[in-house]
């Protein structure tokens, strides 16, 4: 069964006040999600500890943005696996496009990071995507398929998400066409060995357009980053319904 995940990236925002105070904001909504819905805050490493602890005993679980592959060591500004999961973090976005394109993540350092992160129990959420140079010259499928092959050498399918972020789409909010989601979300599940790993889309998704886009029979969940910071919005998205649509 594909698990429905919707997960906010809040990428380098918030502080730990701030994320106390997005919580006071954002929990009461829960009330009205529907129980079989994964609700993930993927937040900064400095937030992770308070929001831990203030969300002990909901249902919302915690992401980390990065984890490296070594379980300690000098490796200055890294952060490891069991320093993630003593935080009660549950998942960890590896190979973001903002990873790959500033920070020099290659194909090969997110391999490691996601057989690291699945050792010590954590789920990944593997960030794919193509720039729009790419799509325009009509590499996209090639670049994705190449994405999938270098980076899941060796990886448990069974423990995995997969976000498929168009680079064009993201903080843009030039939404990729839901459809045309849709199938790429459906030519990367084709390249998977267990057909039930959850895909996301990310890219600009917002409370205007969830629900077309989880309507999508391929789409099993949102990785939201700018409409993830405010309350409201978020609550909106993880309350998406696809019943109104015409
Ligand atoms: P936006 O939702 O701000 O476009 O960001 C998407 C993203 O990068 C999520 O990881």
């Amino acid at each position: 069964m594909r698990k429905v995940i919707i997960a906010g990236n809040w990428k380098m925002y918030k502080t730990q006040a701030e994320a106390l105070e997005f919580l006071q904001g954002f929990l009461d909504h829960l009330g009205e999600t529907p129980n079989d819905r994964e609700i993930v805050i993927c937040a900064p490493f400095t937030t992770l500890g308070t929001l831990s602890k203030n969300l002990h005993g909901t249902r919302i679980r915690i992401g980390a943005q990065n984890v490296h592959w070594e379980i300690a060591g000098a490796y200055t500004g890294e952060v490891s696996a069991p320093m993630l999961t003593e935080l009660g973090v549950r998942y960890v976005v590896i190979g973001h496009s903002e990873r790959r394109q500033y920070f020099g993540e290659t194909d090969a350092t997110v391999n490691l990071r996601l057989k690291a992160a699945q050792k010590h129990g954590l789920i990944p959420i593997l960030c794919v995507g193509e720039t729009k140079q790419q799509r325009d010259t009509g590499e996209t499928e090639a670049l994705i398929v190449g994405q999938l092959e270098k980076d899941l050498i060796d990886v448990d399918q069974g423990r995995l998400v997969i976000a498929y972020e168009p680079i064009w789409a993201i903080g843009t909010g030039d939404t990729c066409d839901a459809t045309e989601a849709n199938r790429i979300i459906g030519l990367i599940r084709s390249q998977l060995d267990n057909p039930n790993v959850s895909i996301q889309y990310g890219g600009s998704v917002k409370p205007g357009n969830v629900d077309e886009i989880m309507a999508q029979s391929e789409i099993d969940g949102a990785l939201v980053g700018g409409a993830s910071l405010a309350p409201n919005d978020f609550a909106r998205i993880i309350n998406y319904s696809c019943s109104q649509l015409g």
